[in-house]
């Protein structure tokens, strides 16, 4: 079972992350994962234009795809124009989603708050907990702000609140899910929650600098990239895959 994950593109008309999309698509046409999950942040200001163009990128693929919102989603716009390539469960309020794909229970989490870079996990935990109820088999949860601190001060301001409250809902789960996946920070973290894997996806967008411990001369070299997570006998490997053709930028306190 291969899940891929791509976020933070921060589509904008002066940006090349769309060129991006269309390479890592172009891979991912090849690669024929069983579902791609796009962990929110897809365009920047509300651009419409920028929403359709990514579902035209996205139409070649013929697996399921489950987007999330980020903070610098605009989720009507996400519904409005979106709908060719994604579906949510429920027309109006937060954007979950829950997506079996064989034994595998993709579960998204929309932790954003209405005009916050910050999420919050604490209004969903019920619908989480209810959620989890019903799966027998593996489950992989997805949010856009990692509830964990990335160490880069700026961004660590901008995570998802009430993280014991998130942990206690899984690790009282009947089945544990294997991981937390999430985008918004810009660079692949991988670190724990209690026992739990947490993981960030990278960006498609110019990656944010490793400025860890208040460095403020540390630049950024990394390159975009996404992730592809290989489920196999209730055990999780993911592989980072980069797109290596953007310029490295400052930081985004956006996230
Ligand atoms: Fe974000």
């Amino acid at each position: 079972m291969l899940v891929a994950q791509i976020s933070d593109i921060h589509a904008s008309p002066d940006s090349a992350s769309l060129d991006v999309l269309a390479e890592a698509i172009s891979w991912l046409d090849t690669l024929r994962p069983d579902a791609l999950v796009i962990t929110g942040d897809l365009v920047d200001d509300g651009w419409r234009q920028g929403y359709r163009r990514i579902v035209q990128s996205l139409q070649s693929l013929s697996c399921p795809i489950h987007i999330l919102p980020g903070n610098s989603d605009r989720q009507d716009l996400m519904r409005s124009e979106l709908g060719d390539v994604a579906r949510w469960p429920s027309s109006t309020g937060p954007m979950h989603f829950l997506s079996a794909i064989g034994d595998v229970v993709l579960v998204g989490l929309d932790v954003t708050v209405a005009g916050q870079s910050h999420g919050d996990a604490l209004p969903h935990l019920q619908w989480l907990k209810d959620s989890l109820a019903d799966v027998g088999g593996t489950a992989l949860i997805f949010m856009h702000q990692p509830p964990f601190p990335i160490g880069i001060e700026v961004l660590d301001h901008a995570g998802c609140r009430n993280a014991d409250g998130l942990l206690a809902v899984l690790d009282t789960a009947e089945k544990r899910p294997l991981a937390v996946l999430c985008g918004h920070v810009h660079r692949p973290v991988f670190g724990r929650l209690g026992s739990i894997a947490v993981q960030t996806c990278g960006s498609l967008c110019p990656p944010n600098p490793l400025l860890l411990e208040g460095r403020p001369d540390i630049a950024a070299i990394d390159a975009p990239s996404f992730l592809v997570h290989q489920i196999a006998d209730g055990r999780l490997l993911s592989h980072v895959v980069s797109v290596p053709v953007s310029t490295p930028v400052q930081i985004d306190t956006g996230g």
